[in-house]
């Protein structure tokens, strides 16, 4: 009999080559040859592949129950949501952990921006990504996604993203003031319907090029959501559970969001969850007007808790930052000796390097390139999608050690030389 290839029945492209098993940063393909992960499945394996604390959290909870009507109370996720409390910021002591993804638990944090303000509109910034239902896409700073679809959740305002390296405004950061934060006020005035409920950001951009805005853009961003009571959305979907060396990236730009959306590295290893953190204000929107039937799924949560116990350590928080300020110096190294590399930048192990031409334009094709011939080198690497699309990301999981960090590097290493000296 024929054995139809898989690839004829897919909606979506895959690999040749099938992958079998993972443990720690590695995956392993059917013939047994190894990647280094450098983006951690789908930036979601903080704990890496397989980490036994989160299997066996999982395996036990599997005997005892998968899954329960979320109005009914369970040992995981009230221990999940106790957990969420105690690692946010202060003022964020509401969970809504009924939410099947990052996309719904931003959808849920509008719906509730919504519901306490009264007021409809939401402020993004360009680049941005929050996911990929119809209203995160009307959402996200990104036309060539929205473009198919012409029926698009109407109220959205995209406004320009603090990318310093390639102002918006042609500015410099030493001396701009932050326009990028002031001129909001004008999109307000000239381009909306003027009833902003609120903005929402990611801390780092994700997809969009791993911008790390430059001090004071928080408190600024804060202070202008207060003067107009517009609530303000963290999406900590990437940048959330240690990314950036903190719990949370808040914490590190040293601001208080009005709500906090996490998912992805919550799961640990690869569990779906997420969840909504917020304030007392902002959790009024009843609780039947956001509910996912696998949101706050037994198995997932177990899996949540066992993540957190090991990422609220401080010494773990404090190898992340570690290991990413040795990793961004390897590539400042790299970038001496390679002039196509014209940016390196991160905070934590949430890290982009941008590829250019020698006239200083961003090269996509290379970035492409290079993302494609990587697993030749033994490297899963991913480039960022939206914007100029030229950034290289390296977020592995953030169990990665020195030794790996170095072997990460100079795989990396090989690659650019092989391909750049080409
Ligand atoms: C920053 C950010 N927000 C939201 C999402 C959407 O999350 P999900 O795919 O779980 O719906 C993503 C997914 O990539 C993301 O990167």
């Amino acid at each position: 009999m024929d054995v139809i290839d898989i690839r004829d029945l897919v909606y979506y492209p895959v690999s040749d080559r099938k992958v079998m098993r993972g443990e720690g940063v590695h995956l392993y393909d059917e013939d047994g040859t190894e990647y280094l992960d450098c983006v951690a499945g789908t930036f979601n394996l903080s704990l890496g592949y397989s980490h036994p604390a989160v299997v066996a959290a999982m395996k036990h909870q599997l005997d005892l129950l998968v899954h329960a009507s979320s109005s009914l109370q369970n040992e995981p996720v009230n221990g999940l949501v106790r957990r969420l409390v105690e690692v946010s910021p202060e003022s964020l002591t509401k969970v809504h952990p009924k939410v099947s993804g990052g996309s719904t638990a931003n959808e849920g944090a509008i719906k509730m921006a919504q519901h306490a303000t009264g007021r409809s509109e939401v402020i993004s910034l360009f680049r941005s990504h929050h996911g990929q239902t119809m209203m995160m896409t009307s959402v996200s700073g990104n036309a060539a996604r929205r473009a198919p679809h012409p029926s698009l959740f109407p109220g959205t305002l995209q406004v320009p993203d603090p990318y310093c390296f390639r102002c918006f405004y042609g500015q410099r950061r030493e001396s701009c003031g932050l326009m990028c934060v002031d001129r909001i006020e004008d999109f307000l005035d000239h381009a909306s319907t003027g009833r902003a409920a609120a903005v929402i950001v990611e801390p780092i951009s994700g997809s969009g090029g791993n911008i790390v805005p430059p001090d004071g853009y928080f408190q600024k961003l804060r202070a202008f959501c207060d003067e107009r009571d517009i609530v303000l959305i963290f999406d900590e979907v990437q940048t959330g559970i240690g990314r950036t060396g903190r719990m949370f990236a808040a914490e590190h730009f040293g601001v208080e969001p009005d709500i906090i959306t996490t998912a992805k590295g919550l799961g640990g290893s690869g569990a779906q969850i997420a969840a909504i953190l917020t304030n007392e204000r902002l959790a009024g929107l009843p609780a039947d007007e956001h509910v996912f039937t696998y949101g706050a799924n037994l198995l997932a949560a177990a899996a949540a808790n066992a993540t957190l116990d090991i990422v609220r350590q401080p010494e773990f928080l404090a190898h992340v930052r570690a290991t990413g300020e040795h990793i961004r110096g390897r590539l400042a190294e790299l970038a001496k000796r390679h002039r196509a590399i014209v940016d390196v930048r991160g905070v934590g192990l949430m890290i982009g390097f941008e590829l250019g031409r020698p006239d200083g334009t961003p090269d996509v094709e290379l970035a492409r390139h290079l993302a494609r011939t990587a697993m030749r080198h033994g490297l899963i690497m991913r480039s960022s999608r939206y914007g100029h699309g030229n950034v290289l990301k390296i977020r592995p999981p953030l169990i990665i050690t020195t030794d790996e960090a170095d072997l990460l590097c100079d795989r990396l290493e090989g690659l650019l030389r092989a391909e750049l000296n080409a």
